[in-house]
């Protein structure tokens, strides 16, 4: 059968890797986690203090690391220089970090590059920020989730509840709004709609509904091809 590429963007919280990975198992597809990438590139800054503003360091840092994700049913694991940080990477420390990290044009540049080699052949979903807009611009599927920023704190707050970090509701929706004004006002590959984005508000569905909705568009996209 056709394969396509699927591009999953919106701001924290909104469920995209959730349903990207639900996606990806049902259409049998490879899940590419992006945001995990600009998370390992944040760890690695945080461990060799790097500073985080200078973007010629953090280009160079990204230069000089093995960044490598694989493949589970359960999602990426990620790997820098051969450790893996797939765990590490969801540390409150990084999350408040990976946005400054992530605004340098050099930094971007070679992500990007990676993002596109990593969905070379049709059979990816891809969830980000700027996957419908920069990596795939011509993916055959773009869809922009949201929710409200209530529940998206809501479901953050819950997760970490469940593994055991330290959370505060307030604090978590403090942070996914810094997040989504810097991930938004940022000069390069801001987060945003995609013009030929379907745009799905997750607020009122469970991950299951948004993946089978994206999972149903995707076949008719397929069977158009
Ligand atoms: O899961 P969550 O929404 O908290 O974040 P993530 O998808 O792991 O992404 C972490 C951060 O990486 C975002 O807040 C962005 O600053 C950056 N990012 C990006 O700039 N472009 C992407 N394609 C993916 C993530
Ligand atoms: O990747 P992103 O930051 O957009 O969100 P996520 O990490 O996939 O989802 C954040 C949390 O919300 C996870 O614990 C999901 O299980 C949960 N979720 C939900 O409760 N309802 C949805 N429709 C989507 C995700």
């Amino acid at each position: 059968m056709n394969k396509i590429n699927i591009a999953i963007d919106g701001p924290a919280g909104a469920g995209k890797s959730t349903v990207a990975k639900q996606v990806a198992r049902d259409l049998d597809y490879t899940y590419i986690d992006t945001g995990a990438m600009y998370r390992a590139l944040a760890w690695k800054a945080l461990q060799s203090q790097a500073d985080i503003q200078d973007g010629e360091a953090l280009s160079a840092l990204l230069e000089s690391m093995d960044l490598t994700l694989s493949y589970t049913a359960e999602g990426n694991r990620i790997f820098v220089d051969n450790e893996e940080v797939t765990n590490m990477v969801r540390s409150n420390e990084v999350t408040a970090s990976v946005s400054q990290v992530s605004l340098h044009a050099g930094v971007r540049e070679q992500m990007v590059k990676k993002q596109q080699e990593l969905a070379k052949a049709k059979g990816t979903v891809l969830d980000g920020r700027d996957i419908g807009t920069t990596v795939l611009p011509h993916a055959e599927l773009k869809v922009f989730l949201t929710a409200s920023v209530e529940e998206r704190a809501r479901r953050r707050h819950l997760e970490n509840v469940e593994n055991g970090r330290e959370s505060n509701f307030e604090t978590i929706k403090q942070d996914i709004q810094t997040r989504d004004e810097k991930d938004s006002s940022r000069l390069v590959s801001p987060l945003t709609k995609a013009a030929d984005a379907v745009e799905m508000d997750t607020t009122e569905l469970t991950a299951e509904q948004a993946a089978m909705r994206i999972c149903s568009i995707a076949k008719e996209r397929i069977k158009k091809l």
